[in-house]
């Protein structure tokens, strides 16, 4: 056992940060004996210096985190600070001075995730990011060493537990999104702004992440089809629940099938009550991932909050521990296939299309006839009149997106049809 402490930098000192500390502090001695040497808080570079923070020796407190970086007795530094800047410049510093880094923070992993591997590679360091992709759950690190040897096809998974909240509110109680957000926001689920988790920004940034380990490619923020949630009514909840499905923002990376290229695409859809995807409520979040040899497998559990996402960040540090104690580093980045991302009109899926119509003799002829102009099959088409006005809910077998944009497009020109109220993917069959 060594007893010279490897030290540690905590960039941030926030929600996770906060319970990164406490953890490294009560679990010491579990901690040195699983990494075969003392980890010791050498540093926590904060904004604030004045704010209050239990558990933290105030003489470890600075705002000058490159200072931090460049004293020359750190060993690894943990970044929880989020955001672009200043992470990624300190992320750089840090492996320009001989520093491992263990990051939460997706947005910059999805936006300059490969730049950041190179340096990690070209200083031979470690750059491990458990926490950035659903929380508490052991994801990163399955895909990338526990499922080296196979060969991933897709990746479905609830990866934002605010919009998961939301959604599982709407479908449970009835309420609207607004009323759903509300009580998000009031639970400390939603933050203020919720704009990056209710428009999906939060999980294309993981989905870019996943994307890029399931397939060994690289996958960017821009490279992945976003839609948000806000449109989502308490109506397309009673759709869904007479089709036996429930409502779901999903992350969808699929290699196509002839495995030339990769799709990636965060949206909400229906989903049925019998997927798996279907029973995760509240803010969980969960991932299933197919794989060629070991087939569906499921992952579960915590999507966020501080200690759940600090067990993500302590299991990094200790991995990161160990290589540098043997002198080793860990897996970096995996891009040798090099496949190209398809645009969403490649995408082949079912859909959930709600129309208000005239409720009169031809409509229903015109719309199928429509559909059927742009090659899309209908699988199922419900009808419910009102006062001359009709309601028609088209369920269609699967077809490329493109396809069925065109179709949308020359519907919303029939004089028949009075609006296109909603439009959905469904998944999962
Ligand atoms: P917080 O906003 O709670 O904490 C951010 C911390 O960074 C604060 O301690 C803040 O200092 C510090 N900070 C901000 N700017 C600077 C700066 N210029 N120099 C030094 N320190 C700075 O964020 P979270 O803990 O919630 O999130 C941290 C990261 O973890 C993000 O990347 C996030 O996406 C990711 N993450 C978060 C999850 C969660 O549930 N919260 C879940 C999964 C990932 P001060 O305390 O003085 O304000
Ligand atoms: N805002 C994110 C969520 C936090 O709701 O899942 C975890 O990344």
């Amino acid at each position: 056992m060594r007893t010279r402490p490897l030290k540690v930098a905590l960039l941030g000192c926030g929600v996770v940060g906060s319970e990164v500390a406490r953890i490294m502090t009560t679990h010491a001695d579990d901690l040195t004996a699983r990494i075969g040497a003392p980890v010791e808080l050498a540093g926590v570079a904060v904004r604030r210096p004045s704010k209050v923070r239990e558990g933290i020796d105030p003489a470890l407190i600075t705002t000058d985190a490159t200072a931090l970086l460049k004293r020359g007795d750190i060993d690894v530094a943990i970044e929880v600070i989020g955001g672009i800047e200043p992470a990624r410049t300190l992320i750089t510093t840090a492996f320009e001075n001989g520093i491992s880094v263990v990051s939460a923070n997706k947005a910059l992993l999805a936006q300059d995730g490969a730049a950041l591997h190179a340096a990690a590679e070209t200083h031979g360091l470690d750059l491990y990011y458990e926490a950035a992709v659903a929380g508490a759950i052991p994801l990163v690190r399955p895909m990338r060493e526990s499922l080296a040897g196979d060969k991933i096809n897709r990746v479905m998974g609830i990866v934002n537990g605010t919009t998961n909240f939301i959604l599982d509110k709407m479908d449970s109680t009835g309420a609207g999104y607004q009323e759903a957000l509300d009580e998000a926001t009031a639970l400390g689920y939603a933050e203020a702004d919720p704009t990056a988790d209710v428009e999906g920004y939060d999980a294309a940034a993981k989905a870019a992440i996943l994307a890029g380990i399931a397939f060994h490619t690289r996958v960017r923020l821009d490279d992945v089809y976003r839609e948000g949630m806000t449109e989502v009514s308490a109506a397309d909840f009673a759709s869904a629940k007479r089709m036996g499905c429930t409502i779901k923002l999903l992350a969808i990376l699929e290699r196509a099938a002839d495995g030339e290229s990769v799709t990636a695409r965060v949206h909400p859809a229906m989903i049925p009550l019998t997927h798996p995807l279907a029973s995760v409520r509240e803010a969980y979040n969960a991932v299933f991932v197919e794989a060629e040899a070991a087939g569906r497998l499921m992952f579960y559990g915590p999507g966020a909050g501080g200690a759940p996402t600090a067990s993500a960040v302590l299991g990094d540090l200790v991995a990161i521990c160990r290589n540098k104690l043997a002198e080793a580093t860990g897996p970096g980045e995996s891009a040798y296939t090099q496949l190209p991302v398809s645009p969403m009109g490649d995408v082949v899926t079912r859909y959930h299309i709600s129309l208000d119509v005239a409720d009169k003799p031809g409509v229903l002829a015109q719309v199928a006839t429509t559909f059927a102009e742009h090659g899309v099959s209908i699988d199922t088409v419900r009808q419910q009149g009102k006062d001359g006005e009709a309601s028609l809910v088209v369920v269609t077998h699967r077809a490329p997106d493109a396809a069925l944009s065109g179709t949308v497009e020359a519907l919303r020109k029939l004089d028949t049809v009075r609006g296109v109220a909603s439009i959905m993917r469904v998944e999962g069959e």
